[in-house]
């Protein structure tokens, strides 16, 4: 019997409140009926960084207004709901507190089965929301907080590859927009001068690329890009456009070279294992950049693997992607009862060793 499932899924791990409606009917397509997001950049802007307290409070207050615009969104009610999903980690263990309390009080008060999501499996599991395609699938994450090379078994079986031991590349996007004077968030904004420099000028480093495996370094290039903008304001008295144009290209040309580089290795690894139609997908605010968009692509077609970049609004933190792999987690047997618990580090990969280190959205998965 072929089985309609409607999920209402909660994310709210780092700075964004959101809550969703996906449907599936086994076998076809999933349809987001609603996503609502709210975002809490401006809670934040004045601190340099994600505060935790603000986040988990901003969450708590949040989360039902959330749901009831997704419900009014999708034109239901909660009696229309077959499971809720929620993220139960990783990330800011108030933010993730606060998402796992209101789904709990959902599932009791409307007797409706719970499913527990890990954060990065919503990332990791997007590309089949959005473009169905079948495991395995390597998924490359990055974003202002995480960056990881998974390969994609089934909706609990990842291998990771490797990940960054610091920094995650936004992160780092976002400390160079503020070492020169640039608006946040700092992508957008380095990309842009990026564009008008020249990235030979200034020679950063290529971190871990001496070493052979597929784990990344990213907190050394601000200290590099730190120093060079000091060594410039000594001898100059400031900086010109040109110099921060030049500095925001050679910044950005040593992470193009660093991820891609690294990215062709985790697609070696991937490739050995002959998958039959053979796929990198990408996901995080970072996959907007176009510099690293257009290497990643080029380097796909010299190794005759799909190169899928889900939209914008589904890469970055939504609870769509909460739904839908709560909705395949469901499909597989899972279920959790009010003894979940939210967990600030859940490697999706348990066999895999530690990452080193916690960025400012948390601790590294
Ligand atoms: O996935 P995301 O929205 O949020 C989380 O990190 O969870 O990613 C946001 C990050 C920020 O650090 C932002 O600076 C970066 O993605 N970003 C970019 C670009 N657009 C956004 N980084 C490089 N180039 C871009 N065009
Ligand atoms: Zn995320």
């Amino acid at each position: 019997m072929t089985q309609t499932l409607t999920f209402l899924g909660l994310e709210s791990s780092c700075d964004d409140t959101a809550a969703a409606i996906v449907r599936q009917r086994e076998g076809e397509a999933a349809e987001i009926l609603a996503s609502v997001i709210f975002g809490q950049t401006e809670l934040h802007s004045a601190f340099g960084g994600v505060v935790p307290e603000i986040a988990a409070r901003a969450h708590a207050e949040k989360l039902d207004t959330c749901v009831r615009e997704a419900l009014a969104e999708a034109g239901m009610r909660l009696d229309d709901l077959d499971a809720i999903a929620v993220t139960a980690g990783p990330g800011l263990i108030g933010g993730v507190m606060s998402g796992v309390m209101c789904a709990k009080g959902i599932a009791a008060a409307k007797g409706l089965p719970l499913v527990g999501v890990n954060h990065l499996a919503g990332h990791a599991l997007t590309p089949r929301l959005t473009d169905g395609i079948d495991y395995p699938y390597l998924m490359l994450l990055v974003s202002g907080g995480h960056c990881q090379y998974l390969i994609a078994r089934g909706p609990e079986k990842f291998t990771r590859l490797g990940g960054t031991i610091d920094d995650a590349p936004g992160e780092a996007f976002d400390k160079t927009a503020r070492l020169l004077g640039l608006p946040q968030p700092g992508g957008p904004s380095v990309q842009a001068e990026a564009e008008l420099g020249d990235p030979k000028r200034f020679r950063f480093p290529r971190p871990l690329l001496d070493r052979p495996d597929c784990n990344l370094s990213f907190s050394g290039l601000k200290t590099a890009l730190m120093r060079m903008r000091d060594q410039i304001v000594a001898e100059k008295g400031g900086l010109t456009r040109q110099d921060r144009a030049d500095l925001c290209a050679g910044f950005q040309a040593a992470i193009v070279d660093t991820l891609v580089e690294k990215t062709r290795r985790a697609l070696v690894l991937y490739l050995a294992g002959n998958p039959a139609k053979p796929t990198l997908a990408v996901a995080g605010g970072v996959a907007a950049n176009t510099a690293i968009r257009a290497d990643l692509m080029g380097l796909c077609a010299q190794l005759e693997t799909d190169f899928l970049a889900p939209p914008l609004r589904l890469c970055t933190d939504n609870a769509a992607m909460i739904a839908y792999a709560g909705l395949e987690r469901f499909r597989a047997g899972a279920r959790d009862g009010m003894d979940l618990t939210a967990r600030p580090r859940w490697p999706l990969d348990k066999t895999s060793p530690a990452l080193l280190g916690s960025g400012k959205k948390g601790a590294k998965a």
